[in-house]
């Protein structure tokens, strides 16, 4: 096999890499090996419009085949690398792959692009027919053929994976009930405000929401799943239940090559390992906060994953990574359009613009008076202010970001507004 770059994950992050390296003007082999037998695709849809039978497959691809013989990149699919070395005597940075049917892949520069994987309950019955996640491709096209025969629905765990499925299930015609351990939703997420905005939202249209709930086991009869048992006694009648609990990163292939990893393969903010010399982007990696370069954090967005394998191929040609942009993210649950730009991780004040119940409003973060982020609900010019503002370093004052009356781009001020803290 060619030497050149080899993109262990292809993935979203794994083929940005390799089309940057390209756009860069990098000449070398690019091997692209991935664990599915599919070439790259979006993950976003798939708990969204081709959940819902909205959007077929060939709208998931990211390129078409074509592509790929086009711009030189040696896409490897249905190929699981197990094993990865560097070289101790060749030279730095290279090395050799292997993957589980036996195939090797020598390497002068490498990247790791592996992505999460879902966290999977442990409890008893976690193993029968009708119990389901949601990460990949076929997840979703099995999850998507027996939600047409499904009549109850239990999802498990009340993020953005349960929250937007829940929504395609609902808006179907099943009973859906979402049973969250937190004691609110998506809180990893967002601020209380937003997390009793889509309880409310949700039981408006019909979906039950339990929180501070503990699943103990699932019942079924020969091998399928009938219902979900609560720690507290409840019963839940169920014939399809979605877990949703979190992913957990794919750390394996960094730890065999010593590198440091924590909850995630550890990067600087030019997506280099513990070792510069191998890179590392997307949903496996934390990173520096991307504003502040403080304390690390797990990005699981495709802006991060973008915004990393850009970085990362500017690393592996010995360039200067583009400074990390804002960060920002959505989320579709139905006709509600979550948009976020920024983190809001540290506020101290927020402040909400818009009544929550008419489904058309905003949350602005803050902290010293400084804007932090912003989650628009079904609001894109407030979303676009702020993250033009964040962009450019401007900020909106507190004392006036509630008045609804004014956009929120009049508001813009050039110079950070210290506002006390409430
Ligand atoms: P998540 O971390 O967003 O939410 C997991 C939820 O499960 C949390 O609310 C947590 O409290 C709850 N939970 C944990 N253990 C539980 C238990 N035993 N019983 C009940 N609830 C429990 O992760 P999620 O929703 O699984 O999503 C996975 C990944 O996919 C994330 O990285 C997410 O950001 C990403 N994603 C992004 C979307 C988007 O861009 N709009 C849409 C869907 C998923």
């Amino acid at each position: 096999m060619p030497g050149g770059t080899l993109i262990v994950g292809a993935s979203q992050a794994g083929l940005q890499l390799a089309v940057s390296l390209r756009q860069l003007g990098d000449t070398e082999p690019i091997t692209l090996v991935g664990e599915e037998v599919h070439p790259p695709y979006q993950r976003p849809p798939l708990s969204k419009e081709f959940l819902a039978g909205k959007a077929g497959p060939e709208s998931l691809d990211l390129r078409t085949p074509s592509y790929y013989a086009e711009a030189a990149i040696g896409l490897v699919v249905g190929e699981r690398v197990t094993d990865v070395a560097l070289s101790p005597t060749g030279p730095p940075g290279s090395g050799t792959a292997v993957t589980a049917s036996g195939r090797s892949f020598a390497f002068d520069r490498l990247a790791l692009t592996v992505g999460a994987g879902p966290r999977r309950l442990t409890v008893p019955g976690a193993g029968l027919d009708g119990i389901r996640c949601l990460r990949d491709r076929d997840d979703a096209a099995e999850l998507r053929r027996r939600l047409g025969s499904a009549s109850r629905v239990v999802v498990v765990g009340g993020g953005f994976i349960g929250l937007e499925a829940a929504s395609v299930a609902r808006a179907l015609g099943k009973d859906v009930t979402v049973v969250e351990a937190a004691d609110r939703l998506l809180s990893r997420a967002v601020a209380p405000v937003l997390s009793e905005f889509y309880r409310r939202a949700h039981l408006r249209r019909g979906t039950r929401v339990l929180l501070s709930a503990a699943v103990a086991g699932f019942d079924g009869t020969h091998g399928k799943v009938t219902g979900v048992r609560l720690a507290d006694g409840t019963s839940l009648p169920a014939d399809l239940v979605l877990v949703g609990v979190g992913v957990l990163p794919r750390t394996e292939l960094a730890e065999r090559l010593g590198l440091e990893c924590d909850h995630g393969i550890v990067v600087d903010g030019q997506a280099r390992t513990s070792d510069p010399r191998v890179v590392a982007a997307g949903d496996c990696t934390v990173r520096p906060h991307p504003v502040t370069g403080l304390g690390r954090v797990r990005l699981e967005s495709v802006q991060n994953a973008v915004a990393q394998a850009t970085a990362a191929a500017a690393s592996l040609l010995g360039r200067a990574a583009p400074p990390a942009p804002v960060p920002w993210f959505w989320s579709h649950q139905g006709d509600l359009r979550l948009q976020i730009a920024g983190l809001s991780g540290g506020y101290d004040r927020h402040v909400v613009r818009g009544e929550p119940d008419s489904e058309r409003f905003s949350v602005l973060y803050y902290r010293q008076g400084e804007l932090l982020a912003i989650d628009a609900v079904n609001s894109p010019a407030d979303y676009m202010a702020v993250r033009k503002a964040l962009t450019q370093g401007t900020n909106v004052p507190a004392s006036l970001a509630g008045d609804q009356d004014t956009p929120l781009k009049a508001l813009l001020t050039t110079r950070p507004t210290a506002v006390p803290s409430t």
